[in-house]
C-alpha cells in the first residue's frame, strides 16, 4: 500500500528532512584527506543526537552504523571504518534521519579535492540524472517515468545505470511501496499528492554490474570503476513536487 501523508505528517516530515540537510552540511565540512570515515559516521551521529532526531539507518536490518559512507568502486551501503580518505576519492555519503516517527532519507557525492574529468562528469551527470527523474513528479504520471528520464539521461552520456537497487516510498519506514527503479519497466502505478518518494540514481562509469562485499552490505562495481549516488525525499504535489531534504 502506498500511504497519503496528512499535513500533521508532512510537517514532520520536512523537519527530518531539514536536519538531513543540515547533517550532510556538517558532515561535508568534515570530509578533507585523512579523516577516517567512522569519524565522519560519529560526526554525523552527534548531530542527529543533538537535533533531537535519531539515525534511521542504525541497527536497519542489522545496519551496523550510523550513516552509509561507500568510497570510490563502492556504489552503496559501505560501512564506515578506520579507513582514511585521500584525496581524489569519490565519496558518497547517505543519510536517513528519523524525527518523532517519520523518516527522510538522502545522498550525495563529493569529490575530496581534484579529480580527472572523466570522473568529475561522472559525479555532475549523475546529480544531473536526479534532477532529470524529478523533473517530471507531479500528481498523477507514473512511477515508471521516472526511471525512464534517469535511464535516457544515464545512457546519452554512457554511464551504467545500477538496477539491483532502487527508489522507494519514505514515511514511518525508511523504505515504503512504491519501488522507484532508476530505469523504464512497464510498472502502471501511479504518484498522487501527498505521496513521499525517496529518488536515488546509482551511476557507474564502467558497466551497470555490482557485487556485494564480504561484510554483506557494501555494494561494489564488478569492474572497479567509481559510482555515483545523489538521493533526495521528495513530496509529490498537485503541479510538481517538493525536496524535503535540501
Ligand atoms: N539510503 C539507503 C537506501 O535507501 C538506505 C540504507 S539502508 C542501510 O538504499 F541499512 F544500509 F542503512
Ligand atoms: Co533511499
Amino acid at each position: 500500500m502506498i500511504t497519503i501523508k496528512s499535513n500533521r505528517e508532512i510537517e514532520l516530515m520536512k523537519h527530518a528532512g531539514h536536519i538531513n540537510y543540515l547533517t550532510h552540511q556538517e558532515v561535508k565540512k568534515h570530509l578533507k584527506p585523512g579523516i577516517t570515515t567512522k569519524e565522519l559516521n560519529d560526526i554525523a551521529h552527534k548531530f542527529i543526537l543533538e537535533n533531537d532526531c535519531t539515525p534511521s539507518f542504525l541497527n536497519y536490518e542489522g545496519y551496523p552504523a550510523s550513516i552509509c559512507i561507500s568510497v570510490n568502486d563502492e556504489v552503496v551501503h559501505g560501512i564506515p571504518s578506520k579507513r582514511k580518505i585521500k584525496a581524489g576519492d569519490v565519496v558518497s555519503i547517505d543519510i536517513g534521519v528519523c524525527y518523532k516517527g517519520y523518516h527522510s532519507d538522502s545522498a550525495n557525492t563529493y569529490i575530496v579535492g581534484k579529480s580527472s574529468e572523466e570522473i568529475t562528469n561522472l559525479v555532475e551527470n549523475t546529480r544531473k540524472a536526479l534532477y532529470e527523474g524529478l523533473s517530471v513528479i507531479k500528481n498523477g504520471i507514473r512511477v515508471s517515468e521516472i526511471g525512464e528520464k534517469i535511464e535516457n539521461f544515464a545512457k546519452a552520456n554512457n554511464l551504467g545505470v545500477v538496477e539491483e537497487l532502487v527508489g522507494h516510498g519514505v514515511g514511518t519506514c525508511v523504505h515504503e511501496e512504491p519501488d522507484v527503479p532508476n530505469y523504464y519497466t512497464n510498472d502502471r502505478t501511479k504518484l498522487r499528492s501527498g505521496m513521499v518518494i525517496a529518488v536515488e540514481p546509482m551511476l557507474n562509469l564502467g558497466s551497470r554490474h555490482i557485487y556485494m562485499e564480504e561484510d554483506e552490505w557494501t555494494i561494489k562495481t564488478e569492474d572497479g570503476l567509481p559510482s555515483a549516488h545523489f538521493e533526495h525525499t521528495v513530496l509529490v504535489t498537485d503541479d510538481g513536487y517538493v525536496i524535503l531534504t535540501e
